[in-house]
């Protein structure tokens, strides 16, 4: 069966001097981290992604809250990420769309490899054909 997107709980360390949480390739999410990038100063009713990635990712809310869209070819999942401590693991060949930023948030995005443009599929029809088998 194909790998399914899921949200996943990563320690965290309460403290009253602010809490901490932290990350392990390899086990607390489910590959080699490569690279690591983030999306902020996002304006207002701003839409990122509109793409789908060969290689799995893992979204954070590092601050705020947005929503993520994901869709493997045949059915759409809406994700809220709004806690520091979720992320949310998203297995290779799923379109994705980022929005309803709030203010000053921080989409942090782990990634299982380096930043190739053949990475990705912008294309929806060809990313349809691919997800769908008919590629
Ligand atoms: P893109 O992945 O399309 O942004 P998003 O999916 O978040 O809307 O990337 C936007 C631009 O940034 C694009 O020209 C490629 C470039 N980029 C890099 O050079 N390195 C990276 O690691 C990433 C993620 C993007």
């Amino acid at each position: 069966m194909k790998d399914q997107p899921r949200i996943i709980e990563l320690p965290k360390i309460q403290d009253p001097r602010g809490n901490l949480t932290f990350i392990e390739e390899n086990r607390h999410v489910p590959f080699e981290i490569k690279r690591i990038y983030y999306l902020y100063d996002v304006p207002g009713g701003a839409i990122r992604g509109g793409h789908a990635n060969r290689t799995q990712k893992f979204i954070i809310a590092a601050s705020g809250s947005f929503d993520v869209i994901l869709d493997d070819g045949f059915t759409k999942q809406r994700f809220h990420l709004n806690r520091s401590y979720l992320g949310l693991y998203v297995p290779p060949l799923l379109w994705r769309e980022i929005d309803n930023f709030s203010y000053g948030s921080v989409c942090l995005v782990l990634c299982a490899d380096f930043y190739s443009p053949d990475d990705y599929i912008r294309d929806y029809e060809e990313f349809i054909r691919i997800a769908r088998g008919e590629a």
